[in-house]
């Protein structure tokens, strides 16, 4: 079907790719080839906000499937879409509204409102990060729901909140889902969507947001097996990300000490990446017990329980939840796949920047080239496109000389492109550039969405 051709002369590999050193050149990767884009920009941009562009809808959607995918594929777990407003007495159950704050202080000299948790000390006593004053008010705590009002009427009685994590709308389903699903336990539910959080500190493009999307899962087992599920679900939560291309020196658990536990957890751990900006949580792998089903139980008034048929005995549930935030996600992807590489001048540049993203993931699977602007080649390189767009993600792009638009495709972390050239018409074929080695192969027309699909398989 091929013919493999090493890399030539003119397209050698230099030995030490750089990795990714500071946010700021992802940042204007990502603004240049419209994978994220300042929220309202044209207004001067809203603190923390962040839209996804062309590429990066794509992206953001293939990170999400992936997820999705590994959940909901398994026998055990079933997926629901509840609605982000919610009962508020939801929030007085789950601890939120009473619980969910950081203490604030004011400095009285130069007005900078900060955490007083995370703020300097001396002498016993916090001072301004900002101007190291010590004239600073007691700590406020300060929620970090976003509060609205439901219909007309702006009042107490009206209150409601944007949810500040997606399970609670897991819990208080649990009953209709395994009602619906007849599911025996062990069992999870998962769950994608917005999750909003007034934060003090957003920061570290989409790192920290007040608007972001959460992917989390609850399984629910029976009390007693809660630890062997927790180190099960570690261990396959570490899986996925080595099948999302993560190498095992860029994560690490940290367990989270007993001062540190969430007022729900009975054990947690921080799956943790290294971010240019240091090591940092990913995602959070808890066991919560009973703790949410039982506040639901007692907050509504109904029961909330599981009968085992087998055992002939009623309990509640212990939850092992996995909770990664998707935005969160696609930066350590977007971080992780990031290279710069010196080559030989395989066009008109002697350095590229390639993002080698699974295939699964990358936005664009294959790019179509013809190698000239000439009217016979562009229509054979645009059916290609179409007739491979059934089946991949597939781009067609005919602007400039061959070589810049590779360069364009590795920076978008394309796989493989495609040029038609002038032999096309007499032998059939194109040829397919590899973007990690630069390696070009020739292949059949009429064999390209096979010889794709192995590639993916290897990849
Ligand atoms: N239901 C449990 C829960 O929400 P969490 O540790 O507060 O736990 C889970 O959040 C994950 O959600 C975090 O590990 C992080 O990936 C993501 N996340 C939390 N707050 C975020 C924020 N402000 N911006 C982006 N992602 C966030």
């Amino acid at each position: 079907m091929s013919e493999t051709q090493a890399p030539t002369s003119s397209s050698s590999l230099d030995a030490k790719p750089k990795p990714l050193a500071d946010l700021q050149t992802l940042v204007s990767l990502c603004k240049r080839r419209g994978f994220i884009f300042q929220s309202s920009e044209i207004y001067g941009g809203l603190n923390s906000c962040w839209d996804y562009g062309p590429l990066g809808a794509d992206f953001k959607f293939n990170v999400k499937m992936s997820w999705w995918k590994a959940m909901t594929r398994r026998a055990d777990i079933v997926g629901l879409d509840a609605a982000i407003l919610m009962h508020p007495m939801v929030w007085k159950a789950s601890g939120h509204v009473d619980g969910f704050s950081d203490p604030l202080c004011d400095c009285k000299s130069c007005k900078t409102r900060f955490r007083q948790d995370t703020a300097p000390q001396k002498d016993g006593k916090t001072i301004c990060p900002n101007c190291e004053s010590k004239d600073v008010t007691e700590p406020r705590n300060f929620n970090l729901m976003f509060k609205t009002h439901m219909g007309p009427v702006e009042d107490a009685s009206n209150v409601v909140y944007l949810r500040p994590e997606t399970a609670q709308g897991i819990f208080v389903n649990f009953e209709n889902v395994q009602t619906s699903t007849r599911k025996k336990i062990p069992f999870g539910i998962a769950q994608i969507g917005k999750s909003f959080r007034n934060e003090i500190t957003p920061g570290n493009f989409i790192f920290r947001t007040r608007e972001f999307e959460q992917m989390e899962m609850q399984y629910f087992v029976k009390p007693g097996t809660d630890m062997d599920w927790f180190e099960k679900w570690k261990e396959s939560r570490l899986q996925h990300y080595a099948a999302l291309g993560f190498s095992k020196e860029k994560l690490r658990f940290k367990e989270h000490g007993p001062g540190e536990l969430a007022h729900y957890a009975r054990a947690a751990f921080d799956v943790q990446y290294e971010f240019p900006f240091g090591w940092q949580e990913l995602e959070g792998i808890h066991n919560r017990g009973d703790f949410d089903l039982s506040q639901h139980a007692k907050f509504s008034g109904k029961k909330i329980e599981y009968f085992d048929e087998a055992a002939k005995e009623k309990f509640v549930p212990y939850v092992i939840e996995t909770a990664v935030g998707c935005d969160r996600l696609v930066l350590a992807i977007l971080c992780n796949a990031y290279n710069e590489e010196s080559v030989g001048a395989e066009g008109d540049n002697d350095s590229r920047i390639v993002m080698r993203f699974k295939p699964s993931l990358a936005p664009i699977q294959v790019a179509c080239l013809p190698l000239s602007k000439k009217p016979e080649l562009q229509s054979v390189a645009s059916k290609i496109r179409d007739d491979l767009a059934q089946d991949f993600r597939a781009d067609y792009d005919e602007a400039a000389s061959i070589g810049k638009r590779y360069r364009r495709q590795d920076e978008v972390g394309t796989p493989f492109c495609l040029t038609v050239d002038f032999e096309t018409q007499n032998d059939q074929k194109v040829t397919v550039r590899h973007r990690d080695t630069m390696a070009q192969d020739r292949v059949d027309m009429t064999q390209l969405a096979q010889y794709l699909n192995e590639k993916f398989k290897t990849f």
